[in-house]
């Protein structure tokens, strides 16, 4: 019996247990939580999920936090504390919702909210109060994934491919997983195992926002503003004008650059387009711009699975359906990562879930080819509880 525990403790990973990952990102439209229990060589079992919305005044105290502003060091602080808050709400869901006690948790894995990312300068800003959620949550929190990549050189996004090669990957094809957050980026998942990552331009923050100018409503509901509208092309060729979208991997993006701002400057000229063909052209960028970029960095994948909210706009999946048919990599089925067994919405927080664990193990979680980073580092900050 003492042999055979012996033995089981030398198979157990330092890693193994119960985590939680809280993904909040671009869209800046809640947190999304996952309860998730890794086993070194077993695929991730999920034990509960949930979703905390952000009010109106934190979704705006974030958003005017993403330009330079009046007193924004107080302003930031402010934000992280609130921000920790709902965290910590969602936290209370997962105990909940898996019947749970906190003992039973590792560490959270909390991304934050990005406010700067300016890898090219060094550093990369997602606030919260990680000492807060610990506080209120009575768990270790593990934050601030990114900047340990920055400082080796890279630029700390996408962080997600890892973790897609370990539940995603496969020998027998090269597969994209696509994910439409506020900003889309793409993992190709080669059949030799190689795996690279990037960001390939705006999705839903611009989306939300002309749907928010346009009809008062946080986005557009399965897209139908859009449906409503028409494509207007030469507006299309000038916003893929932007320089991003012809840069090379590795790249990442944000709102830095794809914000209401850049939007208002490429539309001089269209004035006389209706809101719904702006709408309209906006869902053909992000379309066109994600499957350009699956054109020339994975010209023999077999089908692209898409995960985040954007998987939910019916007009979004069939225009990226579209433009990879015209592009020249038709016959490519699109689908959501339902199909390979995981809800489109609980990628990004599984991801950061298993962040946490890396972290905790001290295994690295950035990949180099993916980033840029000088090398493989260990991600995060530890809060005890
Ligand atoms: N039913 C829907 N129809 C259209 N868009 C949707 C729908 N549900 C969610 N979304 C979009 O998904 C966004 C949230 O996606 P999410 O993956 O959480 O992004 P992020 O990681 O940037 O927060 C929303 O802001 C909205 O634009
Ligand atoms: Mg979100």
């Amino acid at each position: 019996m003492a042999a055979r525990d012996a033995q089981k403790d030398e198979s157990a990973h330092r890693g193994d247990g119960v985590y939680f990952g809280l993904m909040s990102g671009t869209s800046m439209d809640g947190v999304d939580g996952i309860a998730v229990r890794f086993e070194h060589g077993q695929r991730p079992v999920v034990l509960a999920e949930a979703f905390v919305g952000f009010a109106q005044g934190l979704r705006e105290a974030l958003f005017s936090l993403q330009q330079p502003g009046e007193n924004e060091i107080e302003r930031a602080s402010l934000a992280g504390n609130a921000l920790a808050a709902r965290y910590a709400v969602c936290c209370h869901e997962l105990l909940r919702a898996g019947n749970l006690s906190a003992d039973e948790v590792r560490a959270i894995g909390a991304h934050g909210q990005t406010i700067r990312h300016r890898p090219e300068k060094g550093f990369t800003v997602q606030i919260q109060n990680p000492a807060l959620l610990a506080e209120l949550a009575h768990i270790d929190v593990i934050a601030d994934f990114r900047s340990r990549d920055v400082a080796s050189g890279g630029q700390g996004a996408p962080l997600v491919p890892a973790f897609h090669a370990t539940v995603f990957g496969s020998h027998e094809d090269t597969r994209v997983v696509c994910n439409l957050g506020g900003i889309s980026n793409i993992t190709v998942l080669s059949s030799t195992g190689a795996v690279r990552g990037f960001d390939c331009g705006p999705a839903n923050a611009l989306l939300d926002l002309w749907a928010e100018r346009h009809l008062g409503k946080p986005y557009d509901e399965n897209g139908q503003f859009a449906a409503s509208g028409n494509l207007h092309q030469p507006l299309l060729n000038a916003l893929l004008g932007e320089p991003f979208f012809e840069q090379p991997p590795p790249k990442s993006t944000g709102r830095d650059l794809f914000n209401a701002q850049w939007l208002d400057e490429k539309l001089k000229g269209f004035e006389s387009l209706t809101p719904a063909d702006v709408q309209a052209t906006l869902v053909a960028l992000t379309a066109v711009s994600v499957a350009r970029e699956i054109e020339r960095h994975a010209g023999d994948c077999r089908a692209v699975y898409v995960c985040g909210g954007g998987a939910r706009n019916r007009v979004l999946m069939e225009a990226l359906h579209k433009a990879l048919e015209t592009g020249g990599v038709a016959g490519v089925p699109v689908m959501t990562t339902e199909a390979l067994g995981v809800p489109p919405q609980q990628v990004e927080p599984l991801a950061f879930a298993w962040l946490a664990m890396r972290c905790v193990a001290r295994e690295p979680g950035n990949l180099p080819a993916v980033t840029g980073a000088a090398g493989e580092r260990v991600l995060g900050a530890i809060y005890p509880r």
